[in-house]
């Protein structure tokens, strides 16, 4: 039987976060089922050398240098990936994490962290809903984290951390909300322990219980199925390899 082409196959997919750890996975994952990947992060050499690795091995992928918490920084890279072709995925792995006591947060860094964990997945989606909805559709993957679920163990030191990842989930549930009329979904999926350098700033002793590659084969199978159902859930990986 002839294998069906991947819904990503030919589509242009804006993936942040896609410097190092799970977005740059995701990247070359979705460049892999035939995505154009445009790529976004601050680190222009890293940015560059995840385009050099999906250039490699057959891939497409354009580096945009984008500071996601900079709404024009955003708009445009949405504008030279719309140049492109209009964006038919967006993957939110951009964030950051600062481990500070509760007491000794200042305000500055609570903004922060707010302002690329909550603020950079709002300009993202906001960017790519508009262009979505103009071609008539367009699937989004916010990545959360068990870190913004209830009930699920929490570690000291990560209050803003925590909280952002609160409103990446509910940002994703309004997000599916307004999307169901104009072919826009949205899911926000929740690792656990990622094997990643952010996991070693979060917690050293920590066990990664998942790999960057298996989150993003997770990404990719998300991208490729009728989701619009459960457009507006979370996903929550709580399994260990
Ligand atoms: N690792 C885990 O255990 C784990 C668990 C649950 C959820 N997550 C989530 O998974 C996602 C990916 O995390 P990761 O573990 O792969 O982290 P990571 O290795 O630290 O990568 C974070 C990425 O975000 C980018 N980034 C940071 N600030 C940015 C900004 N202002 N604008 C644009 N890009 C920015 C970084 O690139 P630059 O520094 O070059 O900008 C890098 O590409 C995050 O949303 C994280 O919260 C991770």
């Amino acid at each position: 039987m002839a294998e069906r082409e991947h819904w990503l196959a030919g589509r242009v997919a804006v993936v942040t976060g896609a410097s190092r750890g799970i977005g740059r996975a995701t990247a070359e994952a979705i460049a892999r089922e035939g995505a154009h990947a445009v790529v976004a992060a601050r680190g222009v050499e890293a940015l560059d050398a995840t385009v050099a690795a999906i250039r490699d091995s057959g891939g497409r992928a354009t580096a945009v240098p984008t500071d996601v918490s900079d709404a024009s920084a955003v708009k445009e890279l949405f504008s030279i990936a719309n140049d492109i072709g209009p964006p038919a995925a967006l993957v939110c792995a951009a964030a950051t994490l600062e481990r500070e006591s509760f007491d000794e947060i200042s305000l500055a860094s609570w903004e922060y962290t707010m302002s690329v964990n909550l603020t950079g997945v709002f300009n993202c989606c906001r960017a790519a809903f508009t262009m979505m909805r103009n071609a008539g559709g367009g699937r989004i993957v916010n990545i959360a984290s068990l870190s913004g679920v209830y009930a699920t163990e929490k570690f000291p030191g990560l209050a803003a951390y925590n909280t952002t990842k609160y409103g990446v989930i509910g940002l994703t549930e309004a997000i599916a909300v307004e999307g169901r009329s104009c072919g826009v979904t949205a899911v926000s999926l929740s690792p656990g322990a990622v094997d990643t350098d952010m996991l070693r700033r979060a917690n050293p002793s920590l066990r990664a219980g998942v790999t960057a590659a298996q989150v993003a084969a997770m990404i990719v199978t998300l991208l490729d199925s009728p989701f619009s159902i459960a457009s507006g859930a979370n996903v929550p990986l709580f399994s260990n390899v």
